[in-house]
């Protein structure tokens, strides 16, 4: 936290996220083409729950307590039996090459270098293995946070197995399940231009890479080619093999809960957490399902355009299942003090979205780094000024809501 502040005052680097979010924002947009950037920033239909996101962080206030030791301050949290560096953790984010060409790599060894836990999304840009030595090393990972790997839940079981057959030999050792994508929602600012880059980009390494995948759209093709003798690759015909993975991985209906046993059989005793969970009735179903984390989010307000601010519902799904689950919280957090709210109310840690690509998108790999390293120095300062030395200590006593007329 020094560091970054004695760069801000005597450096001229100010840090990315304590001066102002939206100043953030604006660089990028200017930084990046019009696809990317609508890409990042976009959200569901009228925008309603993008902005309800972060006006329910408003509604809440720190009480900040005197004269109370706050150092060393200890940003450390414990999940799943690991202890983590940071209760920040980079949310799954697709299609990284659309950004900057350091893509999942660049924000991956970002992560790597301060600690960060990475979860790496299903549709990527890069190898698993090429995310895998980004995040410093294959199996063990020595070292470094135990690194997560995000599952769009294809419908065909075998294809499913073999992914995380894959993920998992490349050493990833938590599955976090995507509930909230199986139907892809509007979004205006994507609609408004072309969207085929990331059409195209979605999933092609993992699916692509996948031996099962390959083997049923060369068979798929060979069907469609009335066998013609044509043994068709993915990469003939990147189209075509694009739109099977988005049928696949996007199908418009949902597996059934009961096809939760399925993932439990391919990974094994190894921790799941299903993300996408806003009401306390699916908080409950997970852990009855034998689930072992829940991630509360409402994807950054990018599926459900009316939905509730995914923080309004943290508080009802911790009393739920808080003590007998992993609740995880994303969607709005910009600030330290955002960080410091959803911990209060009772999230072990957080997933951090479109700030992290902007960084990504103006200065690759650095720029990612700069805003990672900012939030957790504005996350460190909030808790000192609030009287707080580890984040372990945070419940619902630091905090006051409040509601202002207009
Ligand atoms: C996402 N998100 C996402 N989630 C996921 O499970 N798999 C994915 O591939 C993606 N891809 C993705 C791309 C982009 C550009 C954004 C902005 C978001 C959702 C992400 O993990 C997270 O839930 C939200 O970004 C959190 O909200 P904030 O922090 O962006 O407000």
């Amino acid at each position: 936290q020094l560091q970054i502040y004695a760069q801000g005052i005597f450096g001229g680097v100010k840090p990315a996220i304590t001066t102002d979010p939206n100043k953030l924002r604006e660089q990028a947009q200017k930084a990046m083409s019009p696809e990317a950037f609508n890409y990042i920033a976009g959200g569901a239909g009228e925008g309603a729950t993008v902005d309800a996101n972060r006006l329910a962080f408003r509604q809440w206030k720190i009480v900040p307590r005197m004269l109370r030791p706050t150092v060393p301050r200890d940003l450390k949290v414990e999940l799943f039996g690991r202890t983590y560096q940071t209760p920040i953790l980079q949310a799954p984010v697709g299609v990284q090459s659309v950004y900057h060409a350091d893509r999942e790599i660049g924000t991956a060894s970002a992560c790597a270098e301060l600690g960060v836990p990475y979860i790496m999304s299903t549709a990527l840009s890069s190898t698993i293995q090429e995310v895998a030595s980004a995040l410093g090393g294959g199996p063990g990972f020595d070292g470094g946070p135990p690194p997560w790997f995000q599952l769009y839940w294809p419908v065909d079981d075998e294809i499913t197995g073999s992914i995380l057959q894959t993920a998992q030999a490349a050493g990833f050792e938590v599955l976090v399940v995507t509930l909230d994508t199986a139907t892809m929602s509007w979004r205006p600012a994507d609609l408004d231009r072309t969207f085929l880059p990331f059409i195209e980009g979605i999933g092609n390494a993992v699916g692509f890479a996948d031996p099962v995948f390959r083997r049923k759209f060369a068979e798929q093709q060979a069907a469609e080619n009335e066998n013609d003798g044509t043994t068709a690759t993915p990469e003939d015909n990147v189209a075509e093999a694009s739109r099977y993975w988005i049928r696949e991985a996007f199908s418009g209906d949902s597996h059934p809960w009961r096809d939760l046993a399925l993932l439990r059989r391919h990974w094994g005793n190894k921790p799941i957490v299903l993300k996408g969970i806003q009401d306390p009735r699916d908080a409950v179903l997970a852990l009855q399902a034998g689930m072992d984390g829940i991630v509360v989010s409402n994807h950054g307000g990018r599926q459900c355009d009316g939905a509730a601010a995914s923080l309004d519902m943290l508080p009802e799904i911790v009393d739920a299942v808080g003590d007998r689950m992993t609740v995880l919280f994303d969607s709005g957090i910009r600030t330290g003090a955002d960080v410091f709210k959803a911990l209060s109310l009772g999230a072990k840690a957080v997933l951090f979205g479109r700030p992290v690509m902007y960084g990504l998108g103006l200065g690759g790999k650095d720029g990612a780094r700069h805003v990672l390293a900012s939030i957790l120095a504005d996350l460190d300062q909030t808790l000192g000024l609030a009287g707080v030395k580890s984040v372990s200590e945070l419940n619902k006593t630091n905090l006051r809501r409040v509601s202002y007329p207009g």
